[in-house]
């Protein structure tokens, strides 16, 4: 079964064709990332534009890389949930164009979903049940993956997103957006010893916060600049990258252990850090867990995982109709 699959909850335009969700045939990014990098972060009327420009071309070459035409998919799967509401109606409206003129079934598609779902493209034989870490510019849970559909939040950050933290840090440190993978590299020449950042406390023993530790390094740049010092850009790099990775690391393995996983996975745009990457591949290790991530191209926004999870929601009937419509917000769990 071959999916044609549409990606634009953010500032990527992306589409892909996907067979029998575990071959990519084709997948292709359009990013806007240069433009909104003028501004420190995504200007969400900017991003709905773009992807109106962009969405007929990128699906094209999709189309073309994969050496088919539309008549040669199964279905259309999209992104409808969640994102900036703009730019995910310009997929689903994009979509179900494509699926009424072709006549193919629309599968609409959680982002989170896809995320997690970009871990069966790199690894074949990974299979539910597993315990997933989910980090990106939105969102921060740690997901059972009870089956390919089938999802359950165990925690979740009660405040700003992982990626959103490294952001915003970055944008502090004077990185442009997105600022995660310049912590990243800056953190590889640091003395994460240098300075010392609170490690933020939650009260439910799997959920986590970021924003405490965002404004302590906020703080820790202005007190240093009022005292007429600069900080050690990339030690405070390093430092910031350490604490974050380490109550990821923790919450994350010590819900699996009290939970009894023993196949973890990671997914979203901060499974790029090559720190937590490290970090979690050893915590594993060490407790004789399997641990599976994607690979470095699936990380960051992309329409592959959409049309691999795509196949799995239409497997158990998850099609929509011409109803079909977007959601800035939806639960992970629900469907
Ligand atoms: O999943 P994603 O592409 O978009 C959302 O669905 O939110 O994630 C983007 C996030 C950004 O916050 C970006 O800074 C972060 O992923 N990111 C990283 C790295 N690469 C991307 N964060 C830390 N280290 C990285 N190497
Ligand atoms: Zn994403």
């Amino acid at each position: 079964m071959k999916i044609l699959a549409i990606e634009s909850s953010c500032d990527e335009t992306a589409a892909a064709v996907v067979e029998n969700g575990r071959t990519v045939l084709s997948s292709v990014i359009s990013t806007q990332i240069d433009e909104h990098k003028l501004y420190g972060g995504v200007v969400p009327e900017i991003a709905s534009r773009r992807h109106c420009e962009n969405i007929t071309g990128v699906v094209k070459e999709a189309l073309e890389r994969a050496d088919a035409a539309l008549s040669d998919m199964d279905a259309v799967a999209v992104t409808n949930a969640p994102g900036l509401i703009g730019a995910l109606l310009v997929g689903v409206s994009f979509a179900k164009g494509l699926a009424a003129a072709a006549d193919l079934p629309l599968i609409p598609v959680h982002h989170i979903k896809g995320h997690i779902a970009a871990n069966y493209l790199t690894s074949s034989e990974l299979e539910p049940p597993f315990l997933c870490l989910v980090v990106s510019g939105g969102h921060t849970h740690i997901v059972k993956v009870t089956d390919y559909t089938e999802l359950e939040v165990v925690g979740k950050t009660t405040d700003d997103a992982a990626g959103e933290a490294f952001d915003k840090a970055a944008r502090a440190m004077g990185f442009p957006y997105p600022g995660g993978v310049y912590i990243d590299r800056a953190a590889k020449s640091g003395d994460p010893a240098k300075y010392t950042l609170p490690i933020p406390k939650t009260q439910a023993p799997y959920d986590f916060s970021f924003s405490g530790l965002k404004t302590a390094v906020i703080n820790l740049i202005h007190n240093t600049r009022q005292k007429g010092g600069e900080p050690d850009v990339n030690s405070l790099a390093a430092c910031f990258q350490q604490t974050a990775v380490t109550m990821l690391k923790d919450k994350f393995i010590s819900a699996a252990l009290e939970l009894g996983e023993k196949k973890l996975a990671l997914a979203g745009g901060v499974a790029a850090n090559s720190a937590l990457r490290a970090a979690l591949s050893d915590a594993a290790k060490l407790h004789g867990m399997e641990f599976y991530l994607p690979d470095l191209s699936l990380c960051t926004d992309n329409a592959a995982m959409i049309g691999c999870q795509g196949y799995y929601e239409y497997l158990a009937g998850n099609v929509a109709d011409m109803s079909l419509n977007a959601y800035a917000t939806k639960k992970l769990h629900c469907l």
